[in-house]
């Protein structure tokens, strides 16, 4: 279907979403709102592309091993199991060209999103500024134009009259290192024409994604549903000198074969949005309260620089 994809936000996962498109072969422009902001994506964009092919150069060591199946970018390579170390010197060479070729940027919105097919919205979590973009995009947007946003947190309801075009608007939610965990989480609002909703999962499966459907909007889709609830119970467990980090991981993976306990995540996913998070509930504010208690001990991790495997330290050593 899509053929011209704009992103709007060269951040962590816009970067990371414009260069899966490209990857696939999409012609994929980044509208971004200033020089400056082109000088800060373009060093993501050199980063993350090098992840991904140094990532790919490490897949060519598990062909036939067993664990491979396991640890295989599996964004990038559709097919594992006929993958070789020939087929994936030969994906290595059309990443590098489609990277090359196919990746644009621009910071005239207009000449950006003219003739797209898909607009992804990756902008910082700030519905003001979203809407603020939305608004100024949508006499530009062609009529066949579908837009989505990657928010976390925000609704599409929340923006679906801001955007000019509810029924062309749903989210579509990736992960962080989106060419290893490829989930795309698709979730319209109830005015999302179904016929769009199911072109944005067809679109998630053409990016190596695995689309994942939620039938109604769910604050947090159902990923953060699951995950953030699993972890402020790990956080309370250890706020409250029930046990320590490591004791605490350690119970989940031996009785869960799990690779990871929630103290591991909470190193992946960085102890800012951890305590971003934290802070948000109500509760945090209460001198006394378990979440003001977590807020405390996170604090000063963060302060000691201790912010997650990104820093080299976190609940975890890392260098
Ligand atoms: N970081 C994650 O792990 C993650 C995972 C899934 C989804 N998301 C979502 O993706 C979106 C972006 O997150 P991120 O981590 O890439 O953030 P980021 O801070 O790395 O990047 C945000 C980008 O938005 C741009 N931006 C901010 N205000 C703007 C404006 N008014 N006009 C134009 N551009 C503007 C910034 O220049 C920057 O390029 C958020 O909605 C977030 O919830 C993030």
């Amino acid at each position: 279907m899509a053929k011209k994809i704009v992103i709007a936000g060269g951040g962590v996962l816009g970067t990371q979403i414009g260069l899966i498109c490209a990857y696939h072969g999409f012609d994929t422009t980044f509208w971004l709102r200033s020089e400056a902001s082109i000088g800060r994506t373009q060093p993501k964009i050199e980063r993350y592309s090098n992840l991904m092919l140094e990532d790919l150069a490490k897949a060519k060591s598990l062909v036939g091993n067993p664990m491979g199946a396991f640890l295989y970018p599996r964004g990038l390579v559709t097919d594992w199991q006929s993958a070789s170390p020939e087929s994936i010197d030969a994906l290595i060479a059309q990443a590098k060209d489609r990277f090359a070729n196919l990746i644009h940027l621009e910071t005239d919105m207009a000449k950006a999103v003219k003739d797209a097919d898909l607009v992804i919205e990756s902008m910082s979590e700030d519905p003001e500024a979203k809407i603020g973009v939305y608004e100024a995009m949508k006499d530009l947007l062609d009529e066949k134009t579908i837009l989505c946003t990657n928010s976390s947190t925000l609704l599409p309801s929340t923006f679906a009259e801001h955007t000019g075009r509810p029924g062309k608007y749903c989210a579509l939610h990736f992960a962080n290192t989106i060419w290893k965990n490829n989930t795309a989480e698709v979730m319209g609002h109830p005015g999302t024409d179904p016929e769009v909703y199911q072109a944005v999962v067809t679109f998630a499966g053409e990016i190596g994604m695995v689309p994942l459907q939620l039938h109604k909007e769910q604050p947090g889709y159902i990923l953060n549903s699951m995950l953030v609830p699993f972890l402020s119970a790990a956080q309370a467990l250890w706020a409250t000198g029930v046990a320590d980090p490591k004791t605490i991981d350690l119970t989940w993976e031996l009785a869960t074969s799990a690779p990871a306990g929630p103290f591991k995540i909470l190193d992946i996913v960085g102890l800012e949005t951890a305590y971003n998070i934290n802070q948000m509930k109500p509760q945090a504010q209460v001198e006394g309260s378990i979440e003001n208690q977590i807020g405390k001990l996170l604090k000063e991790k963060i302060e000691k620089g201790e912010t997650g495997v990104n820093a080299g330290k976190g609940f975890y050593d890392y260098n």
